[in-house]
């Protein structure tokens, strides 16, 4: 009966005529096409220069980018790392975000000078920042995170010693213009109120030639992980991030596909950590996208029983998609290695 609820039809359609770039998963060796809306695109693994599997991924009804989800809310969010923070490295990265994910994910923001200035949007504990001063020196990164509970954790991090640690929203950062060689965030956006607001953000902190990366979900295609996602908070399509890094003003903007290697390239339950995307900043100067005010009232009294009755849901969503990767190594284990899962 699980399998049977959690096992989607794998499709392989892929819409709009994005094609993603270096779509191996890590650890994925099937072979398929995938298709654009009109014409079928093959695609290749830059690696192996073989087709590898793309399955349908981010094919749904439209719905709006920002819509009440549990947690796509700053307080929300607060309250939730409160606690999570406790235990997000040995509980929650295990199962969604590894260090080899996190490697393959970071390669496209082209870390290649120790000197280059980076900022880390969303930092939280430090995990994405430890894969960056690989490549960078720390003392030229800094963490920005609204949770005080996940930099304190970032702070007891030995190779981070030297990092900047500061307070701050991804939605209005506190860097001048034209600051930065590189722009990261990974698995932040999905908490974001204005994901569009962020990302003409990155932009504005850039130097000219400067790179965001940012790493975030992608949307599920199988019911049930659709249910759950969207009440919980925001898993985008694969071309809402590249509609919205274009519209910031972003050039040569690449997405790229990652996954947990246990999934064998299975996409329908959507990722926690599904993609990361990439676009240069063409111009010094800010984004040409004009934006009118915050929507987001953070301040607004929340209705008790709305709040309740987000909360349950929200944690029913969190509980699914703590199982998910469970079930998906469960299948990877006993499903024969080549086999479809
Ligand atoms: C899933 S954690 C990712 C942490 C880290 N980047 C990593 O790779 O492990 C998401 C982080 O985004 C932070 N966050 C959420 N909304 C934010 C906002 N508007 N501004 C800054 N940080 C935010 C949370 O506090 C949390 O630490």
């Amino acid at each position: 009966m699980a399998s049977l609820l959690l096992n989607g039809p794998q499709n392989v359609n892929f819409i709009g005529g994005i094609t993603p770039s270096g779509l191996g998963f890590v650890g994925s060796n099937l072979h398929v096409s995938c298709f654009s809306s009109k014409n079928i695109v093959p695609c290749h693994n830059r690696d192996q220069n073989s087709r590898i599997l793309a399955p349908r991924c981010s094919l749904s009804s439209a719905r709006p980018a920002s819509q009440p989800r549990f947690i796509q809310h700053k307080k929300e969010a607060f309250w939730f790392y409160r606690f999570l923070s406790i235990v997000y490295d040995h509980i929650i990265n295990p199962g969604h975000w590894t260090e080899d994910m996190r490697d393959e994910a970071l390669e496209p923001a082209d870390l290649y000078d120790r000197r280059m200035t980076v900022v880390d949007v969303g930092g939280g504990t430090g995990f994405t920042t430890l894969g960056i001063v690989k490549h960078v020196d720390a003392k030229n990164v800094t963490i920005l995170d609204q949770s005080p509970h996940q930099l304190a954790k970032a702070k007891q991090k030995k190779p981070l010693k030297e990092c900047k640690i500061i307070e701050g929203d991804a939605e209005d950062l506190p860097f001048p213009t034209d600051y930065a060689d590189r722009y990261v965030s990974a698995g932040s956006i999905e908490y974001w109120p204005d994901p569009q607001r962020g990302i003409k953000e990155a932009y504005r902190v850039l130097k000219i030639g400067g790179k965001a990366c940012i790493i975030g979900p992608v949307y599920p295609t199988f019911w049930l992980s659709r249910f759950f996602a969207d009440v919980w908070m925001l898993f985008p399509k694969e071309e809402e991030y590249i509609e919205w890094f274009k519209k910031a003003g972003f050039k040569d903007v690449k997405l790229k596909r990652i996954g947990p290697k246990w999934y064998r390239g299975v996409r329908r339950h959507g990722l926690i950590m599904g993609c990361s995307v990439t676009g240069v900043k063409p111009l010094s100067g800010d984004s040409p996208l004009q934006l009118g005010p915050k929507a987001e009232e953070i301040e607004k009294p929340v209705n008790p029983l709305v709040f309740l009755m987000r909360f349950i849901l929200g944690a029913m969503a969190a509980t699914y998609f703590i199982l998910v990767p469970i079930y998906m190594w469960l299948k990877d284990q006993i499903v024969p290695k080549g086999m479809p899962i």
